[in-house]
């Protein structure tokens, strides 16, 4: 399943085009099945319709841990590293951990979890979060993430979309000098939530929550319960390829979140391919994962890839500037880590504080180094390059999505030649595709289009959660049998992918992925607001920066005041990650005779570009873009 050479991957790429079924069969076979599959692949873009591995049946689990214990059931498998860096770290090694998830999930069907139910974990980035995603796994239950960023009105909506009947949280969190209170977010999200009839509450910070009788227990009483049952085993569940293994919620451009759907079959062979590979770990290695277990990338690439190739994989609960900017290289020092995957926004940051936090760190034993979330810039992947991988660790730049399950277009360590800002090649079994707006394919080098992917591939989302009318307009009616990423991409003279960022109205702050109408409906809910347009701008450390135009023809404080309400507003409805960075007060917004936004004029204000707004002729009133350039914020 590895590819070490760039002749080899040549090779592979070749027949993963000429004969996919045979290529991902191979790649399948890597895997520990209970049965093995009827049909490597069938499939339509039309409905959308795709079935990897079908009549396959298998537990993700038993990859993840089962497999290992024979030969590696002392070889760690997660090192956790606290927010507090003189609290003890913790080492669990992959027989602790097999136990810790059979334990957990004998909890979870002691409170009455079955395979099929929707199950909430909202838990700050603590071993217990991996026990309890992986013990839902193991008994077919099907997990729904959400980051600890979100507010109690995004849980709940998404609790409800899913109909989920358990929670899984702890009481607080630690997450750099704050102390964030979980287990209070949880009940207030529960008020919406009569489907919820079980929370478990692991202990962390303990800090004061209500535990309500009959539906909140704590995690350690149902240990202790599971303990005195003397049933440490828990059988793991038989899954059909195309069981739902896990719902992952995330921002479109129109609407609330969507919760994309992911598989048993497929997603293990494809996060398990990409991490072996993108990598190229070798065992021993310590491989550390700066991401949330909230987003994709957790799910990806802190839990199932690594754990499925018998992988040591290091979680952090705390931030990189906590207690100072040195803490991610302290880690790396600490825990002699050979491979750091991290995000441009974290590297920007750091470069920011300056090279007094890396100089005297020891970092020799990295010997690779990934980027993921947004596109890197040059000046960032030079600062890693140089500066912490010392020019001599490759460094990969993987592009890939939520609905893609894995990384599609990247380097492979070591093996692609690299280029600064581009996610270069797609792996083996990945068929990208430029096209103009009519859907044309732009074929050659050296073009600019719109990126789409033209066969299945094993992570390939499978529907979003309760409406896959939603997923067929989304991802595949924009374009005749593609799947449409939203992103725009160059391809250069060498045929290299650089990723331009997305064509849609999703916003990418910090790598988080923000769609504007979900801030602007968030903003409107503000009692004073009657309307608003929100639009990203270039921003130093985030990548890009949420900015408002917001109307109040009756203001009733001070402009500043009103600001933070409209802040405060966006925090709780949405969550702390999607307030705005500046938000402009307007007396209109410029719309076209129809009544749409013309949002490209409103970008080009928020960029800084006012010298060339392109056609204002057919708006409404032209006298309000005046207005707008006169009072844009810097
Ligand atoms: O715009 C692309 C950007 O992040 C989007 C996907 O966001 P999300 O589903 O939250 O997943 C993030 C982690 C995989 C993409 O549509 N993106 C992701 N990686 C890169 C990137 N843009 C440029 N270069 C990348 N390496």
């Amino acid at each position: 399943m590895k590819i070490t050479s760039f002749e080899q991957y040549e090779q592979a790429y070749k027949q993963s085009v000429e004969q996919p079924e045979q290529f991902w069969a191979d790649v399948a076979d890597n895997f520990t099945w209970k049965k093995k599959w009827d049909n490597v692949l069938q499939w339509n873009f039309k409905d959308p319709d795709v079935k990897w591995f079908s009549g396959a049946k298998l537990n993700i689990t038993e990859n993840c841990l089962d497999r290992h214990l024979e030969k590696n059931a002392d070889t760690p498998a997660i090192i956790w590293e606290p927010n507090d860096p003189t609290e003890d770290f913790r080492i669990l090694t992959y027989k602790q951990l097999h136990d810790k998830v059979c334990q957990f999930a004998n909890v979870l069907k002691n409170n009455g979890a079955k395979k099929g139910d929707r199950i909430c974990i909202y838990m700050p980035m603590v071993p217990e979060l991996a026990i309890a995603v992986l013990a839902c796994a193991r008994i077919g239950a099907i997990h729904s993430v959400v980051f600890g960023g979100f507010s109690a009105q995004s849980i709940a909506d998404r609790i409800k979309d899913a109909d989920c009947n358990i929670v899984i949280t702890s009481d607080g969190a630690y997450r750099g000098n704050k102390d964030i209170q979980m287990k209070n977010v949880i009940d207030d999200a529960l008020v919406q939530c009569p489907s919820v009839k079980r929370t478990i509450v692991l202990t962390r910070s303990r800090t004061a929550v209500s535990m309500i009788k009959g539906r909140d227990v704590w995690w350690e009483d149902e240990i202790k319960k599971v303990e005195t049952q003397g049933n440490p085993e828990c059988p793991a569940e038989e899954m059909d390829a195309e069981d739902m293994l896990f719902i992952l919620y995330t921002s479109g451009s129109t609407g609330k979140p969507k919760g994309v759907v992911h598989t048993c079959g497929g997603y293990m062979v494809y996060a398990g391919y990409t991490f072996a590979n993108v990598f190229q770990y070798n065992p021993g290695e310590v491989y550390f994962c700066t991401a949330d277990i909230g987003w994709i990338t957790g799910h990806s690439y802190i839990v199932y890839g690594p754990l499925s190739q018998g992988a040591t994989t290091l979680m952090f609960e705390g931030v990189p500037t906590y207690p100072d900017a040195g803490r991610l290289w302290d880690i790396v020092a600490k825990h002699n880590v050979n491979i750091l995957y991290t995000a441009p926004t974290a590297i920007r940051s750091l470069m920011g504080f300056g090279l007094d936090y890396v100089k005297d760190k020891d970092l020799s034993t990295l010997k690779k180094l990934g980027s993921v979330g947004e596109p890197i810039n040059e000046e960032a992947w030079h600062w890693l390059d140089d500066h912490i991988g010392h020019n001599k660790c490759p460094i990969v730049d993987t592009w890939w999505q939520t609905e893609t399950g894995g990384i599609m277009i990247t380097p492979i360590a070591g093996v692609t030649p690299t280029k600064p800002g581009y996610a270069t090649l797609p792996l083996p079994g990945i068929q990208p595709v430029l096209v103009d707006e009519n859907g044309k394919e732009i074929e050659g080098n050296g073009v600019n289009g719109n990126l789409c992917i033209k066969f299945p591939w094993p992570g390939i989302l499978r529907t979003t959660y309760g409406d896959h009318e939603r997923c067929r307009t989304t991802y595949f009616a924009t374009y005749d049998n593609l799947y449409f990423t939203g992103d725009g991409c160059l391809r250069d003279d060498d045929g290299y992918y650089r990723i331009t960022g997305r064509v849609d109205d999703v916003l990418n702050v910090s790598g988080h992925r923000i769609g504007t109408a979900e801030v602007e409906n968030a903003i409107n809910m503000h009692s004073s607001v009657v309307e608003s347009a929100v639009v990203g701008y270039p921003h130093d450390i985030k990548g890009q920066g949420v900015y408002a135009y917001v109307v109040i023809p009756d203001m009733h404080d001070s402009p500043d005041l009103t600001r933070k309400d409209i802040i405060m507003t966006v925090s709780r409805i949405i969550g702390p990650i999607a307030k705005p960075d500046k938000i402009q007060f307007v007396s209109g917004l410029p719309k076209t005779r129809s009544g749409k936004i013309m949002r490209r004029i409103l970008r080009k204000i928020a960029e800084g570009d006012t010298s060339n707004l392109g056609d204002t002729s057919t708006l409404l009133d032209p006298a309000v873009v005046e207005e707008i350039k006169q009072g844009a914020l810097k």
